[in-house]
C-alpha cells in the first residue's frame, strides 16, 4: 500500500493533536506536531531573551535550535529541544501566552517548514498545525480542517492543563486562545485559514472515539485510491 500524508489544520484545542496521534497508531504512521516545534522555539527564545524585532538575533538562534522528537508509550511523543526533553514546559502558560507571536516571524517559519518537508520526506505521516495543509504539504492526499464551539475548546484545553498538574483559570484559558486565533487568522506569513480541499470536521458534539474513526475511514480510501493510482 501507498504511504500518504494526511494535514490536520485547525484553530487551538479543537481535538487536532490527540485526533492526530491515534489516527498514526492506528494506521502505523509517524505523527509530528507541528504546534510543539513553534513552541520549543518559543522557550529557547525566552530563555535566552532573544528580541523578536531583532532578525539578526532571531536567524542566529535560530541556526542553535535542533527540535527532534521520541515516541512515548504514554502520550505519543516528547518534544526534545537541543537533546533535552521539554514536553512540559512547551505546553506551559508563558509559552502559550508568546508562541503566537513567534510564531508571525518570517524567518521563523521558513525554518519550521523547511525542517516540517523534510521529516514527511518518507511519507505515511500525519501531521497537525496550522498551515499544513496550505503551504507545508499542499499536495497532501488527505486534508482536515478542525473546528469546534469556543467554550467545549476552553474546557478541553483547561482539562488537559489539569492533566499536567496546572491550574489556570477557565477565563484566562479562553483569552488566550482567542489571542492566538487572532494572531494566527490574520499574520501575514501563512496565516490560519481552511484549504480549498479540506474536509471540516466539527468536534463539538463527536466523541473522540467518533472522530478518530472518522479520519482513519477517510484515510483508508485515499491509501487505496493512491494505491491504485
Ligand atoms: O495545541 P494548540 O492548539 O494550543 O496549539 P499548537 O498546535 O501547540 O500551536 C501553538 C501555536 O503555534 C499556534 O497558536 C500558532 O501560533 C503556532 N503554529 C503555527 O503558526 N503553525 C503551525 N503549523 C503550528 C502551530
Amino acid at each position: 500500500m501507498r504511504k500518504i500524508v494526511i494535514a490536520i489544520d485547525g484553530y487551538s484545542a479543537c481535538g487536532k493533536s490527540s485526533t492526530a496521534k491515534e489516527v498514526a497508531a492506528i494506521l502505523g504512521y509517524r505523527y509530528i506536531d507541528s504546534g510543539a516545534m513553534y513552541r520549543a522555539v518559543t522557550l529557547y527564545f525566552l530563555e535566552h531573551h532573544i528580541s523578536l524585532t531583532n532578525p539578526k538575533e532571531i536567524i542566529k538562534a535560530l541556526e542553535q535550535i535542533h527540535i527532534t522528537f521520541k515516541v512515548n508509550p504514554k502520550n505519543g511523543t516528547d518534544t526534545f529541544l537541543n537533546g533535552l526533553s521539554v514536553e512540559k514546559e512547551i505546553r506551559k502558560m508563558r509559552v502559550s501566552e508568546m508562541v503566537s507571536q513567534v510564531s508571525t516571524i518570517k524567518e521563523v517559519r521558513v525554518a519550521m517548514v523547511e525542517q516540517q518537508r523534510r521529516m514527511g520526506k518518507e511519507r505515511g505521516i500525519v501531521m497537525d498545525g496550522r498551515d499544513i495543509g496550505t503551504v507545508v504539504f499542499p499536495a497532501a492526499e488527505l486534508k482536515l480542517f478542525m473546528v469546534a464551539d469556543m467554550q467545549v475548546r476552553a474546557y478541553r484545553r483547561q482539562k488537559e492543563l489539569l492533566d499536567r498538574d496546572q491550574m489556570v483559570d477557565l477565563d484566562d484559558v479562553i483569552e488566550n486562545i482567542r489571542q492566538r486565533d487572532q494572531i494566527d487568522t490574520t499574520r501575514a506569513e501563512s496565516p490560519l485559514r481552511q484549504a480549498e480541499d479540506a474536509i471540516v470536521i466539527d468536534t463539538t458534539h463527536i466523541a473522540f472515539d467518533e472522530q478518530v474513526d472518522e479520519v482513519v475511514r477517510l484515510a483508508l480510501s485515499k491509501i487505496v485510491s493512491a494505491s491504485r493510482a
